[in-house]
C-alpha cells in the first residue's frame, strides 16, 4: 500500500536519512524505531507528504504522492488518519469537540450525523462518558485515546501514530497498545507506530524498521528482530530494555 524508494532527506547542510527503501503491506502493522532524533517522525511526516524529500518517491496505492493535483493529494491526506506525539489537541474545547472538528472540516455529514459519528468513535476508544470534559481536565492517556478517536473520524485506511505511549505509564501504555490492535484488527487498518519502547513494539507490530546511522540500518518481521545478531540493533533493544526495567516508564 505504501511504498517508499530511494527515499533521502536533508535540512539545510544536515542529513536526516538517505536511500531509504520500504514497502508497507495493506493491513499490516510496522514499527518505526530508532534514537531520539534519528529522523523517524521526519519518515513518517514523508508518507503522506507533510514533508517533501531532497530525492526519492513515495507511492500510496501506487500513485506517486509527490506528483499529484492538490486535489487527488487531499484526497490521499484524508486516508491517513495521525496521532501526533503531542496530541495535538485543542485545549480550550471539549474532548467531543476536538473528534468533531475534522468531520466539520471534511465531511457534509449533518450536525446529527456528526454527533452520532463522533460519539461513535469516542466509544471505540473506551471514552463514551467523557465528550463533555474540556480536553485540559484529560489525563495523558485520555488525551492519546481522544487524539486517536479524531485520528479514525473520517475512516481512513492508515494510521500514523508517532511516539503514542511516551509519557505514560505501564499500565496507560498497554491499554494504547491494545487499542492500536483493535484499531488494526476491527478497522483493517495499515498501521505505522514510532516507538522506543520496545514492549510496545513487540506487542503491536508485524514488522519493525530501525532507522541508525542515517539510514534504514535493519527491517524484518517481529521474530527476525527477536533472534536478529544485528550489532547496532541488539545493541539498541538491550538499551531501550534496561531503561525500561530501570524506570518502569519509557522516557
Ligand atoms: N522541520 C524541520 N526543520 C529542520 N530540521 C528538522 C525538522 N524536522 C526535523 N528536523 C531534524 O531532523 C532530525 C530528525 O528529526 P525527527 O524525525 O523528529 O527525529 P525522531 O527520530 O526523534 O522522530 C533531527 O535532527 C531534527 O532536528
Ligand atoms: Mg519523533
Amino acid at each position: 500500500m505504501i511504498r517508499i524508494e530511494n527515499l533521502s532527506k536533508s535540512f539545510g547542510s544536515s542529513l536526516v536519512w538517505e536511500n531509504v527503501n520500504m514497502t508497507i503491506e495493506e493491513g499490516e502493522t510496522i514499527a518505526i524505531i530508532g534514537k531520539s532524533g534519528s529522523g523517524k517522525s521526519v519518515l513518517m511526516k514523508h508518507m503522506n507528504a507533510l514533508l517533501v524529500p531532497d530525492e526519492g518517491q513515495v507511492y500510496v496505492k501506487d500513485r506517486n504522492i509527490f506528483d499529484l493535483p492538490y486535489a487527488e493529494l487531499r484526497r490521499i491526506r484524508q486516508s491517513f488518519g495521525i496521532l501526533f506525539q503531542g496530541g495535538a489537541l485543542f485545549d480550550s474545547i471539549t474532548a467531543f469537540e476536538n473528534v468533531a472538528f475534522p468531520l466539520q472540516y471534511f465531511s457534509s455529514l449533518s450536525e446529527s450525523e456528526i454527533r452520532d459519528r463522533a460519539m461513535e468513535c469516542l466509544e471505540q476508544v473506551n471514552l463514551a462518558d467523557i465528550g463533555s470534559k474540556s480536553t485540559a481536565e484529560l489525563s495523558g492517556g485520555m488525551k492519546k485515546r481522544v487524539g486517536l478517536a479524531r485520528a479514525i473520524v473520517l475512516e481512513p485506511e492508515c494510521l500514523l501514530y508517532d511516539e503514542p505511549t511516551s509519557g505514560l505509564d505501564p499500565q496507560t501504555s498497554d491499554e494504547i497498545n491494545d487499542l492500536i490492535i483493535r484499531m488494526a484488527d476491527e478497522l483493517e487498518i495499515t498501521s505505522v507506530v514510532i516507538s522506543h519502547d520496545m514492549h510496545s513494539v513487540l506487542k503491536v507490530a508485524d514488522r519493525a524498521a530501525f532507522i541508525d546511522k542515517q539510514k534504514l540500518s535493519w527491517f524484518g518481521t517481529i521474530d527476525e528482530m527477536k533472534n536478529a545478531d544485528h550489532e547496532d540493533l541488539v545493541r539498541f533493544i538491550r538499551a531501550s530494555e534496561y531503561q525500561i526495567s530501570k524506570t518502569g516508564v519509557e522516557s
